[in-house]
């Protein structure tokens, strides 16, 4: 199974997400928008494992560590790619959010996960293969924009497949953050 740990976002919230994807993508000469029932935030990726049990363990014991907290949206970017950019927004910084995403890397790798060595960018992709104009995303964050403030109480295990040539996201476990 393909694997990672997200934080999931209110319908609500990604009815707003898909208002600025859909603002972004008036600039771009071509882009996929991400489906709005795919919304959301990667803490870690683990790519293929059937460990779901060893990874339920890790989620569980770091997430008494953690308490709920907020994003706020604050930012649009851009990460360049050969076929086409990734258009993403971005969120303020949050300690806990850092915190809680650091724990769950760390003890996955120390189990035995192989956990890819990059810094973490926290990012929520809105658009793919995106061809915008070169100064892209400078001025496009601006107050026209909706505002997004998503409470962050659980976060999820998610499975992402397939399935007859649409990427599906599946939630196979949440737990609260109950510090
Ligand atoms: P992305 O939106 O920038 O592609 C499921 O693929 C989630 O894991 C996405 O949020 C994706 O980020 C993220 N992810 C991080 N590293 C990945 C990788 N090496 N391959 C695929 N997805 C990755």
């Amino acid at each position: 199974m393909r694997l990672f740990i997200a934080i999931d976002f209110s319908e609500e919230n990604k009815q707003q997400l898909s208002v600025i994807a859909a603002t972004i993508k008036q600039h771009a000469s071509r882009s996929r928008q991400v489906e709005p029932e795919n919304y959301h935030l990667t803490l870690v990726f683990i790519g293929e494992s059937a460990d779901t049990d060893g990874i339920i363990e890790i989620m569980d014991a770091v997430a008494k560590k953690t308490h709920p907290f907020s994003l706020q949206t604050d930012q649009i970017g851009r990460f360049r790619r050969p076929g086409g950019d990734v258009c993403w927004i971005g969120f303020a910084k949050n300690n806990e959010l850092l915190i809680v995403q650091r724990m769950l890397e760390s003890a996955l790798k120390n189990k035995g996960f192989d956990i890819e060595d990059r810094p973490y960018r926290p990012h929520l992709t809105l658009l793919r293969e995106a061809v915008v104009p070169g100064d892209f995303p400078d001025g496009y964050f601006d107050s026209s924009l909706p505002s997004v403030c998503q409470s962050v109480s659980d976060i999820r295990l998610m499975k992402s497949e397939r399935i007859k040539g649409k990427l599906v996201y599946t939630s196979i476990h949440s737990v609260n953050l109950t510090e």
